[in-house]
């Protein structure tokens, strides 16, 4: 092998490689290569030539046909073999048409030159295939950029997919904590109204439990109504603290075994206005102030109803609906003077009074659960499942 001394060692651009047995031709054109920005390697066979490429950078091989051992076209067929990225030229004086077919079927050659060459010719197809080289070079490379970008891209995109999983697996965890949470503090505040209710109650053992079962007929005619779970569960509190304004009331009056004198009845009938304003102060039950404070209204607008005297459908729904349910409760319930009255007796105390002291839409709605259930209705009616009712009706009440 003969490297050439004027080029820079180590220049990986141009790897040039003459194959011939004739030393003169070899140098001749290491010669006429000298000033040119390649590194020029010469071989005097085949074989040799073949070690060389094993070894040597190099990038374009320039062989004679005529050789000792392999020819040309055998070579060149060789090199495209091991290495097709090395472009391949035949140099040869022997032209034939055989030789240039073989040398483009099974050497793929770039380019045929016969000698004796033209200096300048053979210094610019050199050039050309050199340049060739390096434009294949830059091909590769930019596909290679692009095939890691690619991957570094692939990769992102799969972290980023992974993280919006796991970012999304941590919402529905936190979402689902959340509504726990929520349910259940919705569940300790209504275990508390109903204590509160209780409470109010046990002032009289007459009415132990009214508040509790006024509120669950409440709840089963606004559901007869078809109205919202949100309501449902507003009608509840209302019914569970419909009374508590009689926590103002003396309990001379409240537990009084007969009838009241006309002052003492003024003073029970403060209790719903009592009510609305012990209500007033405490903020999430604001929403059933005007519930509990205009309970006892007619839906006539007469002056038996009070605190407001309010007609028809001034009084709000809830009220017209707690009405008929304490109206069914009081008369279902033994008290000091009278024992409970009959199923019949309530029902027709609620047609009687239908459109008077009653809405008309309400007590058709309770006289129909009653024309239903007849009976039963009192007894499935006696407590609100509250933790069911949160359960099932989710986060929309
Ligand atoms: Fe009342």
């Amino acid at each position: 092998m003969v490297a050439d001394p004027s080029l820079e060692p180590g220049d990986p651009q141009a790897g040039l490689l003459f194959v011939d047995d004739e030393v003169n031709i070899l140098k001749a054109l290491t010669r006429l290569f000298r000033a040119e920005p390649v590194r020029v390697y010469t071989a005097q066979s085949g074989e040799e030539a073949l070690a060389l490429l094993e070894s040597e950078p190099i990038e374009v091989i320039v062989s004679d046909q005529r050789m000792p051992g392999l020819c040309g076209v055998e070579l060149l067929a060789k090199v495209r073999e091991r290495r097709p990225d090395v472009l391949r030229m035949m140099l040869t004086g022997y032209t034939n048409m055989d030789v240039a077919v073989d040398a483009i079927n099974q050497g793929e050659v770039y380019r045929l030159i016969t000698k004796p060459w033209n200096d300048e010719e053979l210094r610019l197809t050199i050039r050309q295939a050199l340049e060739t080289v390096r434009m294949r070079r830059e091909i590769e490379r930019l596909n290679q950029i692009t095939r890691n970008q690619n991957q570094a891209l692939h990769e992102v995109n799969a972290a980023l997919q992974d993280m919006n999983r796991t970012l999304e697996t941590k919402v529905q965890e936190r979402t689902k904590e959340v509504k726990q949470k929520h349910r259940e503090l919705r569940l300790a505040y209504i275990s508390t109204i109903r204590a509160l209710a209780e409470a109010i109650d046990a002032k009289d053992p007459y009415t132990r439990g009214h508040s509790e079962r006024v509120a669950v007929y409440a709840t089963r005619i606004a559901r007869e109504l078809g109205c919202t779970n949100a309501f449902i569960e507003e009608i509840y509190l209302a019914g569970l603290l419909h009374d508590i304004g009689k926590i103002g009331v003396p309990d001379a009056v409240i537990s009084k075994p007969g009838p009241l004198t006309p002052e003492e009845y003024d003073l029970m009938r403060e209790h719903p206005a009592i009510g609305g304003r012990i209500l007033e102060s405490v903020t999430f039950l604001c929403d059933i102030v005007p519930c509990v404070r205009h309970h006892h209204e007619w839906y006539d607008g007469s002056g038996k109803g009070y605190p407001g005297r309010l007609k028809g459908e001034r009084i709000p729904f809830g009220s017209r609906i707690i009405l008929v349910a304490d109206t069914l409760e009081a008369m279902s319930s033994d008290r000091p003077y009278r024992t409970a009255l009959s199923l019949d007796a309530v029902v027709k105390e609620i047609e009687r009074f239908r459109w008077t002291q009653f809405d008309p839409v309400v007590a058709d709605a309770f006289l129909a659960l009653i024309e239903r259930e007849g009976e039963g209705f009192l007894e499935t009616s006696t407590r609100f499942d509250i933790e069911v009712f949160i359960n099932e009706t989710g986060d929309d009440a």
